[in-house]
């Protein structure tokens, strides 16, 4: 180590030397300047500032610290904090590697870069092989985008229920279409289109912002909403005279995912400007938590909002959104959720809806009326997929008691997406009363027959086809644990059909369903 750092003081100043032959005077005192300056010139906190159009910006900082030969600190990029891992080089050129423990496994990155005048200019790549990314940092305040301290946990206790989400919730959510290209006027507008186009009369309910709606804090603390979102509270009372309510997003760490401003250390005092807002669901994302608290501090981070939502009074839906981490159907009741996803991010894309949808089995047992297993929000109509594969993921997510939270552009859709969001016969198996989640109960092959106890002693069927070519089921009611007379109907041709007995043949198209109520 000492060796090297001789060697590469040597090394500097034999640069300096060399330069100096060709360069004006000024320049080489400069650089002289730096050799002698008794602080290391790339100690310092560092910031990459991009602006977003809403006026946030987005930043990323690097608080360095050299020590002879390597570079120490931490490297901040929207909801994540690295701890500078390995270092080479110096100011004329270094590279560095963060990393931090996202629950078990490792995240990294890599940045390279040289002090150019007063300015950082580096470059960071995901992948080896992509185009790095240039940026320029300059200097800012000490402590500036610095990780907060800890807060001490609460005692877990059960948080009383709030009485919500009796059936799964119903509604829209920005996310899966938008991502931050959501603003107010749109929200209004999606709110229009629900409210006309038969949605609202379907069950649709909520109309969920989620990220980037957020700015910084005022002087007193409190959460403030960016250009996109001039009047939270106007936009709360327009959604309300449509007969709907507004869903809102934030993180119980210092950032968001997409590096907006979190509620950390802030909860009570968003959970009241949400309710003065006439705020009705949130949509609460683990996110930059991680670095802060393991995966096993994640139920007490969670009672946190679940007791500052209650103190509100105001009736407030609450989305655990932790990707499924630590068994949350396991104890996301207790924290007060009303619902917690149960997977990483859904993709408009057959692949992930069926992996996320027909991997749910084992939590049936946890989701019942007010505390729900989420799969994710719908993906149905933003394009990727077939009408048939949408009709599939329509079908699963009732089949799942999953809250349907539709994602497309609700404004300008089809006629045959409209009718797959606003199937009643489907609707009726996601919404029954009794909130049982459905099971497996057979599988051959790319072939699944989902089955869901209904109230009143009927149940849903779902036969579906993961494969890619049509497929014929042969259906056993003994296969199925039952016997009798029953009446089926068909739920997406919408009409009782004939039953030819105990065992018959269906055929489901590729990737399709054939789904079905059976009742006396
Ligand atoms: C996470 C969530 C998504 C969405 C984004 C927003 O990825 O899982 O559903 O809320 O954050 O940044």
């Amino acid at each position: 180590m000492h060796a090297r750092h001789h060697h590469g003081q040597h090394f500097q100043f034999a640069v300096a030397l060399t330069i100096s032959l060709f360069l004006p005077a000024t320049l080489v005192v400069a650089l002289v300047t730096a050799q002698q300056s008794p602080t290391e010139p790339l100690n310092g906190n560092w910031a990459v500032r991009t602006p977003n159009s809403d006026g946030t910006f987005r930043t990323t900082y690097l608080n360095l610290k050299q020590e002879g030969a390597r570079i120490t600190g931490t490297i901040r990029v929207t909801q994540f904090y690295y701890r500078i891992a390995e270092s080479t080089g110096g100011p004329e050129g270094f590279a560095i590697t963060g990393s931090m423990m996202d629950g078990k496994s490792e995240r990294k990155v890599q940045y390279e870069g040289k002090l150019v005048g007063g300015e950082l200019h580096i470059s960071t790549r995901r992948r080896p092989t992509d185009k790095p990314t240039e940026m320029v940092a300059v200097r800012a305040p000490a402590g500036e985008g610095a990780l907060p301290p800890r807060n001490p946990l609460p005692a877990l206790r059960k948080v009383p229920d709030n009485g919500l989400a009796r059936t799964p919730p119903m509604g829209w959510n920005s996310w899966n279409k938008f991502a931050s290209r959501i603003d107010d006027a749109t929200v209004r507008s999606i709110g229009d289109a629900m409210a006309n186009n038969g949605m609202k009369a379907a069950g649709y309910l909520y109309i969920n912002i989620d990220d980037t709606w957020e700015a910084g804090r005022d002087a007193k603390g409190n959460i403030q909403t960016n250009k996109k979102f001039p009047d939270m509270k106007a936009l709360a009372d327009y959604v309300h005279s449509k007969g709907l309510k507004l869903g809102i997003y934030s993180s119980p760490g210092p950032n968001t995912c997409a590096g907006y401003e979190g509620s950390y250390g802030h909860e009570e005092q968003d959970a009241r400007t949400y309710a003065a807002w006439g705020i009705d669901y949130l949509k609460y994302d683990w996110c930059g938590a991680r670095t802060l608290y393991t995966d096993e501090e994640m139920p007490a981070i969670y009672q946190i909002m679940g007791d500052a939502l209650l103190k509100t009074k105001r009736p407030i839906v609450y989305s655990l959104c932790q990707y499924g981490r630590l068994d949350v159907w396991k104890w996301g009741a207790d924290v007060g959720g009303n619902l917690w996803r149960t997977t990483g991010d859904i993709r408009d894309a057959w692949d992930s809806m069926s992996r996320i949808g027909f991997g749910q089995n084992e939590l049936a047992p946890w989701a019942k009326p007010g505390h729900w297993n989420d799969p994710d929000m719908l993906e149905i109509g933003n394009g990727a997929m077939t009408e048939t594969e949408y009709k599939t993921h329509m079908s699963l997510w009732s089949m799942l008691a999953a809250p349907l939270l539709a994602g497309n552009d609700l404004r300008n859709m089809s006629p045959e997406i409209l009718a797959i969001l606003t199937n009643h016969d489907v609707i009726a198996v996601d919404q029954d009363k009794d909130g049982k989640q459905g099971k497996q109960v057979w599988k051959s092959g790319d072939q699944e027959i989902w089955s869901r106890p209904l109230a009143g002693g009927a149940f849903a069927m779902g036969v579906f086809n993961r494969a890619t070519a049509e497929a014929k089921v042969t259906l056993k009611w003994s296969d199925i644990g039952i016997t009798g007379k029953w009446r089926v109907r068909d739920l997406w041709l919408h009409q009782d059909i004939e039953w030819p007995g105990p065992q018959s043949s269906i055929t489901v198209p590729p990737h399709g369903v054939v789904m079905l109520r059976l009742s006396h």
